[in-house]
């Protein structure tokens, strides 16, 4: 492969180091989603299979624009501490805000000043949609850490249920008429994937 242009080291150091967050974040939500299972948490199940499919989203797009950029995108996937469901939710929460607070709006800074197109594209996606996986993992954490676990006492965690994943973005919803399109990147609704 070609040398990368000095000019694009750090948006290519930035775009690696968010698709190895990404992958890692996709391998642990699969496995804390298998936990949710165990614990008959069928809704946290679901959200984190649809929190995990966005992120594998997340980590396509920033693999597209490392190879228009010339580089590899590979990244090892670190074992996965699973705990209870309760700790799980915690433990993704605190990386959504990681990601919320300091590594997205770092990266963006940076891609801005070099004028990438591509690279602000596919770090604002993910920092948007990472706003709603915050959110949904916060009113989880809500219900579970009141004791709330299922429809007997007016919480999602018991059953299975649908979210809405953008296929573009990852955007993640969960309700379905929330929206004609997209409103971080304007896919019309009807392309969104339903994740049970
Ligand atoms: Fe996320
Ligand atoms: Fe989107």
């Amino acid at each position: 492969m070609p040398a990368i242009p000095a000019e694009n080291t750090i948006t290519v150091q930035n775009l690696l180091t968010a698709f190895e967050g990404e992958s890692n974040a996709n391998a642990k939500y699969t496995a804390f989603a298998a936990k949710a299972v165990e614990e008959g948490l069928h809704g946290a199940a679901s959200l984190f299979r649809a929190a995990a499919r966005a992120e594998q989203i997340h980590a396509v797009n920033h693999a597209r624009v490392l190879d228009r950029m010339g580089s590899r995108s590979e990244c090892e996937i670190r074992p996965v501490e699973v705990k209870s469901t309760l700790e799980n939710l915690k433990t993704a929460l605190n990386g959504e805000r990681y990601e919320i607070d300091t590594m997205y709006p770092s990266f963006l800074e940076e891609a801005t000043e070099r004028k990438n197109t591509a690279a602000i594209r596919t770090f604002t996606g993910a920092f948007e949609a990472e706003k709603t996986h915050a959110r949904l993992f916060s009113e989880a954490i809500a219900l579970l850490a009141a004791g709330k676990k299922d429809s007997s006492n007016g919480s999602w965690l018991g059953e299975a249920r649908e979210f809405y994943v953008c296929p573009v973005c990852g955007y993640t919803s969960e309700t379905e008429e929330e929206h004609e399109r997209c409103p971080v990147c304007n896919c019309p609704w009807e392309k969104f994937e339903i994740i049970r």
